[in-house]
């Protein structure tokens, strides 16, 4: 009984012992949290690929014989993306320095150009312009301070294609140029889908063909 009663303090001081440690530990992994300033580099458990052995670009390499880890380009490369001998391609206007009136002689006219086209308008352009290019895109509905003319008024109608091709390089006015993200034959194939929906607003019946005529006539695809 009475070594039952002489063991209690030294348990109680034993807890207590415990709980200090333990709140010690638990301060000590609080100070470590992220968002914490601290001079030392973070400690990383878990290196994926974020530490590899690969050289900087001024770094030396004494592997070759002038040092240079950054090897020189043969003399004349090009960028596979930095050909600009195209100048119909790559400016969108002819040797006289005019609008293209077409697509250059190097840009074909089938199917695909046109689907690309449309898809491409559809990531870049309809927000603002709206799939139809009427010109009440998303962006426009929420308020864009000046919205986008409509590809069907006439002066846009009346435009060379080289035009559109030069607005989305450039930008026009407010609107800002799309070149960086947009690359050269996919301005092309926008612009020739954007002439698609300037047509497909002011089409006749007599530009149909008969064969397709006939269908559309009688309803049935
Ligand atoms: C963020 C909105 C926005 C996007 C995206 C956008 N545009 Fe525009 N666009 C405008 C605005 C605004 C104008 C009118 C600018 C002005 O007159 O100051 C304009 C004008 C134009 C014009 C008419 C220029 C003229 O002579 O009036 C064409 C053509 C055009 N855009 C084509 C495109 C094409 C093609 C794309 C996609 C690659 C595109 N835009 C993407 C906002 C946009």
């Amino acid at each position: 009984m009475n070594g039952h009663l002489s063991s209690r303090p030294s348990r109680t001081a034993h807890l207590s012992v415990r709980l200090l440690l333990s709140t010690a530990v638990a301060g000590l992994a609080l100070a470590g949290c992220r968002g914490n300033k601290s001079a030392e580099p973070p400690v990383h458990p878990n290196l994926n690929m974020d530490f590899q052995q690969n050289y900087k670009p001024q770094e030396e390499n004494a592997w070759f014989s002038d040092k240079r880890a950054v090897r020189a380009l043969p003399a004349g490369a090009v960028a596979q993306d930095r050909d600009r001998s195209d100048v119909e391609l790559n400016s969108g206007r002819g040797a006289d320095g005019r609008l293209l009136n077409g697509l250059p002689a190097s840009v074909k006219l089938d199917d695909a150009l046109l689907a690309r086209g449309e898809e491409r308008f559809g990531i870049y352009c309809s927000p603002c312009h709206e799939k139809s290019g009427y010109g009440h895109g998303i962006i426009v509905q929420r308020g864009l301070k000046v919205p986008p003319p409509s590809f069907h008024e006439a002066r846009l109608q009346a435009m060379p294609l080289g035009y559109f091709f030069d607005v989305i390089t450039h930008g026009k006015g407010t609107m800002k140029p799309y070149a960086s993200q947009v690359p050269v034959a996919d301005r092309w194939a926008i612009a020739a889908w954007l002439r698609v929906l300037q047509v497909s607003q002011r089409a006749q019946i007599a530009d149909i063909p008969d064969a397709s005529r006939e269908q559309l006539l009688r309803g049935t695809p």
